[in-house]
């Protein structure tokens, strides 16, 4: 079993700190969102739903920790923490999705009990925000065992599939979105191998996906990214599944940095390419990739793996942390409403109003 991600308790949040796995099992301890957006800012926490669950929980500790004493003080913190918590990546739509449901939870309250609270009032408020930030996690659980279940539907019998970056339990509150639907596969006798690219420069696909793999007895191997085409060429892969940042209106998807060389070598082979991704994962404001930020991060996580210095001192680094695969590269989308193919407008809003 994964350890708990996240822990929300007695005013406090427990983040699992993915910067020390596989080696150490620590937590972070935070009391408010400012520490919330902290972590997921420094990575971590990380992963598109889970960062949208922390920022659930992180606006439910800032409002046990400021306790608005009327409904003015409430709308003005409810819409700063809001802020705040989005402020910490541009990327992943689900933090986006989550901070502006937190808020628009408290702004109902807010316009429903106007002026000021009594202590009843603030404990319902509190209870009512505690509830939400609890069912965003909840429905991504539920939403990763469905997609499991769809995912698994596509592949074949004897699977050999590859992921990269990690969209596993490490990156949700559930099985995780692409690496729930190899185990999900795995628990039906599907998968022969499965291979996880090591994931440049933050190592995620090395540190966190094959321990997750190896932990639920998937037979798998890691690959460093280069090492992708040749063994697509020569190993057999008959599927990719990977998880997603943000989901254009038109299906183009940003997610982990290499995604989008994956899914063109996968077309060159005539590999199926899945995005497993759970639909507050899809921006329909974003037309299409163009519209989607896409994260710089630092060079040093570049240059150091690990604190060891690999790179000459004052080297140029670029460092975007995504990347976006067109549409027409993706198999399929699944989601936990079902399996979008082929990956149009119109296939989407059908997926997204069942
Ligand atoms: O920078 P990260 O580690 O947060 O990026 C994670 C990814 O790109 C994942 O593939 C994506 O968030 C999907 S997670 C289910």
């Amino acid at each position: 079993m994964i350890p708990p991600r996240l822990v929300f308790k007695n005013d406090v949040l427990k983040i699992l700190d993915q910067r020390l796995l596989p080696d150490k099992i620590k937590f972070i301890s935070v009391k408010d969102a400012a520490g919330t957006a902290k972590a997921t800012k420094d990575m971590a926490l990380r992963g598109a739903p889970l960062i949208g669950c922390a920022a659930a929980f992180g606006f439910a500790l800032e409002l046990r920790r400021l306790r608005p004493a009327s409904s003015a003080e409430l709308e003005r913190l409810a819409r700063r923490t809001a802020s705040l918590l989005k402020a910490a990546r541009p990327t992943a739509v689900a933090l986006f999705y989550a901070a502006d449901r937190m808020l628009h939870k408290a702004l109902v309250f807010a316009a429903a009990n106007p002026g000021k609270f009594s202590a009843a009032t603030i404990k319902k408020l509190l209870d009512l925000i505690d509830g939400e930030a609890r069912l965003v996690t909840e429905e991504d659980e539920a939403a990763c065992l469905a997609m499991g279940k769809f995912g698994a539907s596509l592949l074949p019998k004897n699977c050999v599939i590859m992921t990269h970056c990690n969209a596993g339990a490490l990156a949700t509150m559930g099985i995780g979105t692409a690496v729930g639907v190899i185990t999900a596969a795995h628990d039906q006798g599907k998968i022969k191998h499965a291979y996880s690219c090591e994931t440049r420069p933050y190592l995620q696909g090395a540190r966190l996906t094959i321990w997750e793999l190896m932990r639920e007895g998937v037979p798998s191997e890691l690959l460093t990214d280069n090492m992708a085409a040749h063994i697509i060429k020569t190993c057999g892969v008959n599927a990719i599944v990977v998880g997603a940042d943000r989901i254009a209106s038109n299906g183009d998807t940003a997610n982990k940095i290499g995604t989008y060389g994956l899914a063109v070598i996968a077309r060159y082979h005539k590999v199926p390419f899945y995005v497993a991704a759970p639909t507050p994962t899809i921006d329909m404001k974003a037309r299409d990739g163009g519209a989607i930020v896409i994260e710089e991060r630092s060079t040093e996580e570049v240059t150091f793996v690990k604190g060891c210095r690999i790179a000459p001192i004052g080297v140029k680094v670029r460092h975007p942390a995504f990347d976006v695969t067109p549409a027409s590269l993706i198999t399929a989308l699944i989601t936990e409403k079902g399996i979008i193919s082929p990956v149009t407008r119109e296939n989407i809003k059908k997926n997204l109003a069942k």
